[in-house]
């Protein structure tokens, strides 16, 4: 395995500060929960979005799918927050920004399993009731 797929593998499977996700986001449902806490894994991206309420830290190897998904729910009126790498060179934070997206970066480097990330990030809120009615 190269030391880019292990890197991949070890980025995808980041799994929310307790502080953010419980603090924050308790109960709001989560399409894409970490591997090791799935028995039957369904896969987030074909599936209705339930709730109006959502939070999704995608794997961190390829956001731009759920980033699609998050807008093409919040268009439906639900409110999605995503956690994502702060890097607005990429296409997904364009396409967020012309969904109308709001975006607040995190001071600092957020610790995942104990160490710090290689990279900043950003939580980005998607409010339903303004793309809805848009
Ligand atoms: C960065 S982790 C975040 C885990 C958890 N949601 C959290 O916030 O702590 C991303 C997770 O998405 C899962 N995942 C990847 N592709 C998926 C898919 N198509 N459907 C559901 N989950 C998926 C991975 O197994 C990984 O555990």
């Amino acid at each position: 395995m190269s030391v880019e797929t292990l890197y991949r593998r070890v980025n995808d499977e980041y799994s929310t500060p307790a502080w953010l996700y419980d603090g924050l986001f308790k109960g709001w449902f989560d399409p894409c929960p970490l591997k090791s806490l799935t028995k039957n894994s369904v896969d987030g991206l074909s599936i209705e979005w339930k709730g109006d309420k959502i939070f999704v830290n995608p794997p961190y190897s390829n956001p731009l799918p759920w980033v699609e998904k998050a807008i093409e729910e919040a268009k439906k009126g639900k409110t999605v927050a995503l956690l994502l790498k702060h890097d607005s060179s990429t296409a997904w934070w364009r396409m967020l920004h012309e969904a109308g997206a709001h975006f607040l970066p995190i001071m600092g480097r957020l610790c995942f399993n104990g160490k710090p990330a290689p990279f900043p990030s950003v939580l980005v809120v998607l409010y339903g009731k303004e793309l809805a009615s848009q």
